[in-house]
């Protein structure tokens, strides 16, 4: 019996991509399948099955095997910059959880600026009338500013461009290690940024608020090199498609159900509840299948699973599960979220970073968009743009809005 069933469609397709619910609700109900197969891979899309790989010590981020090494022996000296970024970097392989923990207290003081008038230019075109063009464009570079700003890494406006660009190449070459030309880019990505953070590095004076921020890395014994890769790394692979997407998807969300957005016009409030963001996360966000491979023979349910199997734990299917949500289509502000039913974040040690800037941007952003965005709003859905290239995130680069 097949476990894994065949989709009418490919993972990469934006039309599973854009509404995964329609082509996933008729199997949740059915044991004997535990997940679906695309594009020569296996994914898990039920809450219980992709919480218990997320914890399970039976699973972990698959480790390199031997051909993939003896490829990046090659690739590391042909392309230095890349690989000292994989050499530095806290998240590849187990994370190095102190080199973790100060990245966590970095983005969450960084939080502290996403506010409301922050959010404001970004939130106003959805007042115009006609078409917004592209609702991305306006929001993309604002996460990134707001670290370098806050980081008091110097910058002009024109580089915000390139250092997006440069995010996006590394993140294509991290699922396409057999193509090397993705892997010439990424090197370059690399490059640009080490650069970019090495000349403004040596600036920083006591009185920038980074300086606090390295110190305590020295101390505990961090190195300059650990510390410098790892404050580029937040814009080789956070920064630029994060946060913007997701923020598009809620946008859509929103749009979409218009009664949802007027009982936050109704209740303002409710835009500084954590639970408001989770809910509006949990229906679509830019986060879409990560990879966990089995360290040793066990079982997931009753399905047995063989050491080294690779499962993609696909994040929208399990956060709409109905077992664990009723209506899970439905906008539904009283959901309760708990440790145990919310995974929106990840969760044992690969747990995200960027929670708390997620968090305090979103709610500003909301105060934006009931400040603004008219009922009568539409997504022209014919014309959104998926990129195509990578499946652990899926990128929105075009979000047309028809407005009254
Ligand atoms: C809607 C917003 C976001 C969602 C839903 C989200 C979700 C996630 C998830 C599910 C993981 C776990 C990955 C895994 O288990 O392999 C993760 C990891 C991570 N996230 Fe986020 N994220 C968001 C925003 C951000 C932002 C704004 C940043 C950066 C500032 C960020 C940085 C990271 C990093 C660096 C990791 C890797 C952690 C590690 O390997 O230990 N994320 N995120």
């Amino acid at each position: 019996m097949k476990r894994f069933i065949d989709l009418p469609v490919s993972v990469f397709d934006p039309k599973f991509t854009l509404n995964p619910y329609r082509y996933l609700n008729a199997h949740y109900a059915d044991e004997n399948i535990i997940g679906f197969a695309s594009d020569n891979m296996n994914f898990l899309f039920k809450f219980d099955d992709c919480r218990e790989v997320m914890f399970s010590k039976s699973f972990s981020r698959p480790a390199a095997d031997d051909e993939s090494i003896s490829r990046e022996i090659e690739y590391a000296k042909k392309y230095p910059a890349r690989a000292n970024y994989f050499q530095l970097n806290f998240t590849y392989g187990e994370p190095d959880l102190k080199l973790k923990s100060l990245m966590v207290r970095l983005m969450t003081a960084i939080s502290e600026s996403a506010t409301a008038e922050l959010m404001d230019p970004v939130c106003k075109p959805l007042a115009s009338h006609g078409r917004l063009e592209n609702y991305i464009e306006k929001i993309t570079y604002l996460p990134m500013a707001l670290y370098l700003d806050v980081c008091g890494l110097e910058y002009e406006r024109s580089d915000l461009p390139k250092l997006h660009q440069a995010g996006c190449d590394f993140l294509r070459s991290i699922e396409g290690q057999e193509d090397e030309a993705l892997i010439a880019l990424s090197d370059k990505a690399a490059a640009l940024v080490g650069g970019f953070i090495d000349s403004r590095f040596d600036k920083l004076t006591e009185n920038d608020f980074l300086f606090a921020f390295l110190k305590e890395g020295r101390e505990s014994g961090i190195s300059e090199d650990k510390l410098r890769a790892n404050l580029g790394s937040a814009i080789l692979i956070s920064l630029s498609n994060t946060f913007g997407v997701s923020s598009a998807f809620v946008l859509r969300s929103l749009i979409h159900n218009p009664d949802a957005l007027q009982t936050l016009r109704n209740n303002p409030e409710l835009c500084d509840k954590d639970s408001t963001v989770t809910e509006l996360l949990r229906l679509n966000n830019h986060v879409k299948a990560l990879s966990r491979s089995a360290t040793e023979d066990c079982h997931l349910g009753n399905y047995q699973v063989t050491k080294g199997e690779v499962f993609y734990l696909y994040f929208p299917g399990l956060n709409m599960d109905p077992k664990e949500w009723r209506e899970p289509e439905k906008i539904n502000f009283e959901r309760e979220f708990t440790s145990r039913n919310n995974i929106i974040f990840g969760g044992s040690i690969y747990m995200c970073i960027g929670k708390k800037l997620t968090f305090a941007a979103m709610k500003s952003l909301l105060k934006g968009f009931i400040k603004y965005l008219p009922d009568e709003a539409k997504v022209i859905e014919d014309e959104i743009e998926v990129d195509g290239s990578w499946l652990a995130e899926r990128i929105i680069t075009k979000m047309v809005i028809d407005l009254p």
